[in-house]
């Protein structure tokens, strides 16, 4: 039986006891509760229950066709669900547990719902740095599916009160651990052929520290948010409300701003700097957390350059996705408009 959903989502301390005993019992009981990690928080349940894993879906509104991550406390653990080839292998012991996701076969006797993994013959596997989250792993004695913890499409939480506004009744339990360190989603490497491991995903681990490993790797579009078959759409993750424009070094009057580095012009109170010095790590860390705060005081966002260097690749990534929703919304404005 599915726990029932709290009219009011209640935010606990991810450091309380009991607040994680709580959590412990949801998800022993299919339910779902977010919880930090070092990425953004994560929607976490039970990867094996497949209504379980339904009311993630139901809660976030994301299609049946995208899969989860699915995150482990260990090596071993990840082993008896995916077949890791030795790049795998050696990618998992230099980066795990840290923001690094593999895509590779299932295992045959994989213990995850077909829902979770959304019937493909793959599955990615995360064993992350949070504390919280491979504590309820060993707890709950399982492997915990966990997207990002917001509606389908939305920009990502990096904080406790982005996931309250964004999933409010919807789910069971908030863990509060703070603002996410890295601020950007793992890095995601597909192994499915294993002579030429793939980046799916830019993300918390820089290119070039994998490419020490892997060698120099392809980019290919991870599984989109939105229907394969709407390509126009399939950019379309990460959207504010507000329109954003990419490339700006002086907004206009009317803009908010999104800056990186010191503009000691600019002095408007709907500013937000990703990092005064200019530092990729900081600036990724701000990133969801500026476009959430932005978003809430604007209509349009003017974002500075950032350097596609270290952590600038998944940070400009993330920014072009979100800056898509912005023009397939004027092309279809425009449109209307010929019509
Ligand atoms: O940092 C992160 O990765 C966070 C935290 C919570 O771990 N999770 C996260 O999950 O970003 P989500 O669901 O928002 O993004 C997971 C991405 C999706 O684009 C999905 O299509 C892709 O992983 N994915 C999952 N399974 C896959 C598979 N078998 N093959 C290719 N892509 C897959
Ligand atoms: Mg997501």
């Amino acid at each position: 039986m599915i726990l029932p959903l709290p009219v009011e989502t209640p935010i606990q301390s991810a450091s309380d006891p009991q607040a994680l005993a709580d959590a412990v019992a949801i998800l022993a009981q299919g339910g779902c509760v977010a919880v930090p990690t070092e990425t953004v928080y994560g929607l976490a349940c039970d990867a094996r229950h497949r209504e379980a894993v339904a009311g993630v879906y139901a809660a976030k509104r994301r299609p049946g066709f995208n899969p989860l991550i699915v995150h482990v406390d260990s090596l071993e653990r990840a082993r008896t669900l995916v077949d890791l080839s030795s790049k795998g292998l050696a990618l998992a012991r230099a980066f795990w547990p840290g923001p690094l996701t593999l895509v590779a076969p299932k295992t045959a006797f994989a213990a995850v719902s077909d829902l979770a993994t959304a019937r493909l013959d793959s599955l990615a596997v995360r064993w992350p740095k949070s504390r919280t989250l491979t504590h309820l792993v060993k707890a709950v004695g399982r492997p915990l599916a966990a997207p990002s913890a917001n509606a389908s499409g939305t920009v990502s939480p990096t904080r406790a009160e982005h996931v309250k506004k964004s999933l409010n009744g919807c789910i069971h339990l908030i863990l509060d651990g703070g603002p996410c360190p890295v601020g950007v989603e793992s890095t995601i490497i597909s192994l499915l052929d294993p002579d030429r491991p793939d980046l799916l995903r830019p993300g918390g681990v820089p290119r070039s520290s994998l490419e020490t490993i892997t060698g120099p790797l392809c980019h290919q579009a991870p599984l989109s948010e939105t229907a394969p078959s709407s390509p126009g759409q399939s950019n379309r993750h990460y959207a504010p409300r507000a329109r954003m424009r990419l490339n700006v070094t002086r907004p206009e009057p009317d803009e908010a701003y999104l800056g990186f580095g010191p503009h000691p012009e600019i002095e408007h109170s709907r500013f937000f700097n990703l990092s005064q010095s200019q530092c990729l790590a900081e600036a990724a860390a701000n990133l969801f957390a500026g476009l959430h705060w932005l978003d809430s005081k604007t209509d349009q966002i003017a974002v500075a350059p950032i350097p596609e260097a270290g952590l600038g690749e998944a940070i400009n990534d993330r920014l072009h996705r979100a800056a898509a929703h912005s023009e397939s919304m004027s092309a279809i404005a425009s449109g209307s408009r010929s019509a």
